[in-house]
Parts: structure tokens; sequence; C-alpha cells
């Protein structure tokens, strides 16, 4: 139970620094297993993980539960959280200074968690971790389009991570072409993890 209970301390510390985005907002901080060995990374929240407070509860999350069964996962089997902690208006792309101010604590729960695999979800996620976690690194990597489904490994404190690239799932809603790139790229998470 620690890391929850490590967990619970940090979203307390996160709800009481005023955050930018969090006027008339609920925080969206994180759902799934602490003890996960797979933690998928988003951007941020939309309008029904702002109502629910829950990250991945609106279509994109239907399309992610869906992958996620494809390969034998369920919420019991990963950990999953943003970019951004509160909903940005009209789900504008997340700004600098917004991620420099939210990342600290997704940095901390991913040291809490310490997955065997991270995967990031869509370009900002995928910048922000593949550039060291640093939102001043994120301009010098490659788009999504490039990366998704290889295997990459980054250094977070005294630790390496895998991470595996995808495609966001609001993607695929609006391009239905991705759909079987993202359904590969599961079906590699799986490989890696020895589920499929
Ligand atoms: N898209 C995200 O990136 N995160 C969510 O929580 C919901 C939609």
């Amino acid at each position: 139970m620690a890391k929850q209970e490590d967990l619970d301390e940090v979203r307390k510390r996160a709800e009481n620094a005023g955050l930018p985005l969090k006027e008339g907002h609920n925080m969206v901080f994180g759902k799934g297993n602490p003890e996960a060995s797979v933690m998928f990374i988003g951007e941020a929240p939309g309008e029904k993980e702002d109502i629910e407070g829950l990250p991945f509860v609106g279509s994109s999350g239907r399309e992610l539960d869906k992958l996620l069964m494809s390969i034998g996962l369920s919420l019991n089997d990963i950990y999953i959280a943003n970019i951004l902690k509160y909903r940005p208006p009209e789900n504008r792309n997340p700004s600098h200074d917004e991620i420099c101010t939210h990342t600290p604590y997704l940095i901390e729960q991913v040291k809490i968690i310490k997955p065997r695999v991270i995967v990031t979800l869509g370009n900002f996620s995928t910048k922000f971790v593949l550039g060291g976690f640093s939102p001043d690194e994120m301009k010098r990597i490659e788009g999504i389009t490039a990366l998704h489904g290889k295997l990459k490994k980054i250094i977070l404190g005294d630790r390496t991570f895998d991470v595996i690239p995808m495609y966001h799932p609001a993607a695929v809603l609006y391009n239905p072409r991705l759909r079987d790139e993202l359904k590969a790229d599961f079906a590699f998470l799986g490989k890696i993890i020895g589920r499929a």
C-alpha cells in the first residue's frame, strides 16, 4: 500500500499548488494500479475526464480500453496519467508554461510507480518523456509518426525505463486508418511484457 500512500501525498501537494488551469476544474491525477509494470502517459483531460476527475473515461478512454483488452490487459494491470493535471480550454494544446508547472508531479508519479515500460500516447507525451522528462528538450524529439511502435530507453533518476511511443487513441477517432497501426503497436507492447 506504500505506493498508493506516496501517490496520495503527491496528489495533495499538486492540488494545493495552485497550478495553471485549476480554476473551475477538477484535478485529473491518475488511475489504475500503482504496482503496475506498464504506465501510460496521455496528454490532458477532456470534458468527461474533467467532470469525473479521472483520466481516459471519455471516447479516447473507450478506445484505449479496447486496445488494452486486445492484449489481455485491464485497468488493474496498468497505471495511467497525463502531462496536464487539468483540462485546457476547448481541449487546446498544452502550453510550455503549463507543461513546466504540471509535469513535476507526473515525474513524481513515475518515480513512485517505477513501471517497467512507459507507453507515451501522442506527440506531447512522447516528446516530453523522450526529451528526458524535460519541457525544454521537447522540440528536439521527432514526431509520433516517426517514433510510434519503436522501443526506446530513457533514464530518470537512477532507473532506465523502456518507452514505447504510440499514437493517441483520439487520433484513431479522427483518422480510422491509424487503428491498425495502433493495434500493431499494442501487440508489440504485449510481446515486450510477455502477454502475446
Ligand atoms: N486524452 C488524454 O490525453 N487524456 C485523457 O485523460 C483523456 C483524453
